[in-house]
């Protein structure tokens, strides 16, 4: 049964983001909710229909595409004393491979209270190919975060990104968060793994949960980092507001932030207006990075099937505060 509430639950996330349908950018009110909470009971029906469940759905595969062959993920043995949810997995670097560490990805599958009761879960479904982008392009410019404080946003189950930031740069801190408590008790495992491993460059590295959304989370942390980043998060219309005010008080004055996510229909376009209109100017780039732009016009060509640019490929964002 698990691996069919992950794989519907994988659908909902897809299906979710691409249409970014959460909800139409009004406050969250529980009426604004209503598509949701009908989303889950659907799910929940088919779960226990099992039989029933719709070829289709089932057949959706977590991520469909899979990556931009940026990192090589090799399964580590289990230790005998071990009994946890989710394997723990070397990920290595293929472009810089003296970068490797140890994640621990959440079993792939969501159980029903997972799906029903907790904060977005997108993030605890798998690291979606903005992310490793983001942390790909981290390790290559390792050297621009050189004694600076970096917060990752809406890093999910991993916040892969914020970690090659830790085992690459000399870093003054970073801080890696997501909204969902599930992503970061992960996350903190992963940490404590690494330090034991002894991986981190820094030895400023923590996390916590994190709610854009949330006034006392933003408030305690206002001003503070030089480099706040995050990968496809722009997608859910009833936090993208959030968000921009997030990164936008968390960052000091002359701070940055590094967004990295696909179109994913209109919500880019919507999180960029919105972020303008916060006193951000934002700089677009679709041709960041060679090897990506190259795998990118590969992948139209060739795997049109599974490859959709509008749900796969990340643009990058620069986000500079104004004045
Ligand atoms: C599509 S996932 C991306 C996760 C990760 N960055 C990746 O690309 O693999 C979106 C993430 O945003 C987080 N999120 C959504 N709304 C949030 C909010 N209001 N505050 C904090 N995190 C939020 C979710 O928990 C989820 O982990």
């Amino acid at each position: 049964m698990e691996s069919q509430v992950s794989d519907a639950a994988a659908g909902q996330a897809e299906q979710t983001a691409g249409e970014g349908q959460a909800n139409s950018g009004a406050a969250p009110g529980p009426a604004a909710l209503a598509p949701l909470g009908a989303a889950r009971w659907k799910l929940l029906r088919q779960v226990l229909k099992q039989k029933q469940l719709d070829d289709c759905l089932r057949h959706i595969s977590v991520r469909r595409f899979e990556s931009f062959n940026l990192f090589s993920v090799t399964e580590v043995k289990k230790r005998e004393t071990e009994e946890e949810a989710g394997a723990w997995v070397q990920y290595t670097s293929i472009f810089y491979p003296e970068y490797s560490i140890f994640v621990r990805r959440n079993s792939g599958s969501l159980n029903v209270e997972d799906v029903l009761t907790s904060f977005d879960n997108t993030g605890n479904v798998c690291i979606w190919p903005a992310e490793e982008v983001l942390a790909y392009y981290c390790l290559k410019h390792s050297s621009i975060f050189r004694d600076l404080a970096v917060c990752e946003l809406g890093g999910g189950m991993t916040c892969l990104a914020g970690l090659m930031v830790a085992i690459s740069a000399d870093v003054k801190e970073v801080l890696l968060t997501d909204g969902n408590e599930k992503a970061i008790r992960n996350v903190r495992d992963i940490i404590a793994r690494n330090q034991k491993a002894g991986v981190f460059k820094t030895g400023n590295i923590s996390s916590r949960v994190l709610r854009w959304d949330n006034e006392t989370d933003v408030s305690q942390l206002e001003g503070h980092f030089d480099i706040v980043m995050c990968a496809d998060c722009l997608f859910l219309d009833q936090y993208r507001a959030s968000l921009v005010d997030a990164i936008k008080r968390l960052l000091q004055p002359r701070g940055k932030a590094m967004v990295f996510a696909p179109r994913r229909g209109n919500t880019l376009n919507q999180f960029c207006n919105l972020a303008e209109k916060a006193g951000f100017s934002v700089q677009r780039h679709e041709n960041y990075d060679e090897h990506i732009s190259n795998f990118h016009s590969k992948l139209k060509k060739e795997n049109q099937d599974v490859y959709e640019e509008n749900l796969h490929f990340p643009l990058l964002l620069i986000l500079t505060k104004d004045g």
